[in-house]
């Protein structure tokens, strides 16, 4: 192999893949900005999208210290990884991704290092200890320090924050709105998880659940609108657990409440929202969304599994019973058109065939317009790790999520079906990636639609007449 090639190699991170919606095995790179600043901070995130969102954070941060943000590895003084844990596959990806940049630094010895996110937190010191050529760890509430922890490394010592907060939500800071299109946003609404599913790592590296400030939020918004985009995700592990009062106790909002106070900014602002928790989604928060238009009509419902006793070793603290009865109520106050998402664990501690079965049967029973499903995969000092036995051979695991997937696509496909021949308003957010001369939008239900572009530009909203799908995709025409 040339040098050449090799170099490449080594600056170039593994392709971005993921939907902008779910965790996944995906990474993003900051694109590179140029105000002339003294040093270029290089930060790759994986993960969720609150890890995205956090990146946005740090480089918002680190931009007051002095630093502009590069897209290209080679030219960085400070390189970062904003980090993953949910899976043991995604820290592997990020450790394959240390070792590559190691090498990037032993030929750049001034070049700083730095962990931050999950799996900072999950291995703390321990980071330290395993990869000796990081300088820095830092845990995802421990963002403010990040001036003084890079002063310390500076000085030539190497430095760890890893302390959770339990009331940090970083809601005074305007995020550097990173890998943007300049149309669509994500605000982060909360941060941390109280529940604890057994198999999940999300509290332990992330901490207690704490809402962030109503009014920070909607002024974030409105500067988003003011700023000409026209569509927000709102963010956190359970946002039907939002919950957020003034200091005096005059004023406290909830989130179908706030859902409401976003909607009503402006009717040209789409509001969308993820995570939401099948125990606490609330009829209060699916009539706000049935009330405005601009609520899209999209619900991120994680199943995890569609048996009950599987249900309840997962700690969900709902059953099946429960779960089919909050799908009937979104049907039944949002319509058939509501588009309903799911995750699914494959492979749970003793989940047996039959109750495979009820996960398919689940899955039939929803008709789901989208799922991100996984085998499960057993997280250090999780209730599970503890206290069940990671007990289902990785082949069967393996076939059960491809059952699993394959089921979940007959949905996926009818639920494209059944939009053809019909008028869609969509968003434009750019071009299209087959052709210069198509564009690319979403509708309400966040189903991609690609049409010829005529005069319209991103950012407007179009009505388009479908015509066809590919399964994973509508194609159609603008009408008037
Ligand atoms: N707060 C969200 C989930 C965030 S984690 C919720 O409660 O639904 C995203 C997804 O990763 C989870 O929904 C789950 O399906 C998956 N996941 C989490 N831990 C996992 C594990 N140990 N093995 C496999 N998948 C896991
Ligand atoms: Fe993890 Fe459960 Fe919290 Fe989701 S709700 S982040 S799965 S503990
Ligand atoms: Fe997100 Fe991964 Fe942490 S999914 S919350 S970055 S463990």
């Amino acid at each position: 192999m040339s040098q050449q090639l090799f170099t490449l190699d080594f600056l170039t991170p593994p392709p971005a893949t993921a939907d902008a919606h779910q965790p996944a095995d995906d990474v993003r790179v900051s694109p590179s900005t140029r105000t002339g600043r003294q040093r270029k901070l290089y930060i790759e995130s994986y993960g969720c999208q609150m890890n995205f969102s956090d990146s946005e954070i740090v480089s918002s941060i680190l931009f007051d210290e002095g630093f502009d943000t590069t897209e290209n590895l080679a030219d960085a003084d400070l390189v970062l990884l904003n980090t993953c844990s949910i899976r043991e596959k995604a820290e592997q990806t990020v450790r394959m991704r240390l070792s590559q940049i190691n090498g990037h630094k032993k030929r750049h010895p001034g070049l700083l290092v730095g962990v931050l996110g999950c799996m900072a937190e999950r291995l703390k010191s321990k980071f330290l200890e395993e990869e000796k050529l990081v300088d820095l760890v830092v845990g995802p509430d421990a963002y403010r320090d990040l001036p003084r922890l890079i002063q310390e490394v500076d000085g030539g010592q190497k430095a760890v924050n890893v302390l959770l907060s339990r009331e940090e939500t970083y809601a005074d800071i305007t995020p550097v709105r990173l890998n943007s299109n300049g149309i669509t946003a994500f605000v982060s609404i909360m941060r941390g998880c109280d529940n604890m599913c057994s198999f999940c790592v999300v509290p332990f590296t992330r901490g207690r659940e704490r809402s962030r400030d109503a009014h920070s939020i909607v002024q974030e918004c409105r500067d988003l609108v003011a700023a000409g985009y026209k569509e927000v995700t709102l963010l956190g592990q359970n946002v039907d657990s939002y919950k957020w009062a003034s200091e005096d106790g005059t004023e406290s909002v909830n989130f179908a409440q706030l859902l409401e106070q976003v909607a009503l900014i402006s009717p040209e602002l789409r509001v969308r929202f993820s995570t939401s928790h099948p125990k606490d989604i609330t009829d209060e928060v699916l009539y706000t969304m049935a009330r405005h238009e601009n609520i899209c009509k999209y619900i991120h419902l994680p199943a995890q599994s569609g048996n009950s006793r599987v249900l309840k070793l997962m700690n969900r603290t709902y059953d099946r019973p429960w779960y089919e009865e909050r799908v009937q109520a979104i049907r039944r106050i949002l319509g058939e058109d509501c588009a309903i998402s799911t995750d699914m664990i494959s492979g749970f501690c003793s989940e047996t065939e039959e109750e495979h079965q009820d996960t398919l049967s689940l899955i039939d029973f929803s008709q789901y317009d989208m799922g991100y499903n996984f085998f499960y995969s057993e997280r250090p000092g999780t209730l599970a790790a503890r206290k069940l036995e990671d007990d289902i051979p990785l082949e069967t695991k393996k076939r059960r999520l491809q059952e699993v997937i394959d089921r979940q696509q007959l949905h996926a496909r009818a639920r494209y079906a059944r939009m053809v021949g019909r008028v869609h308003r969509v968003l434009v957010e750019g071009r299209s990636k087959r052709s210069e001369e198509q564009l690319s939008g979403r509708n309400s239900q966040n189903q991609v639609v690609i049409f010829p572009k005529g005069t319209a530009q991103k950012g407007d909203y179009v009505n388009v007449f479908v015509t066809s799908t590919t399964g994973a995709a509508l194609l159609g025409e603008i009408v008037n």
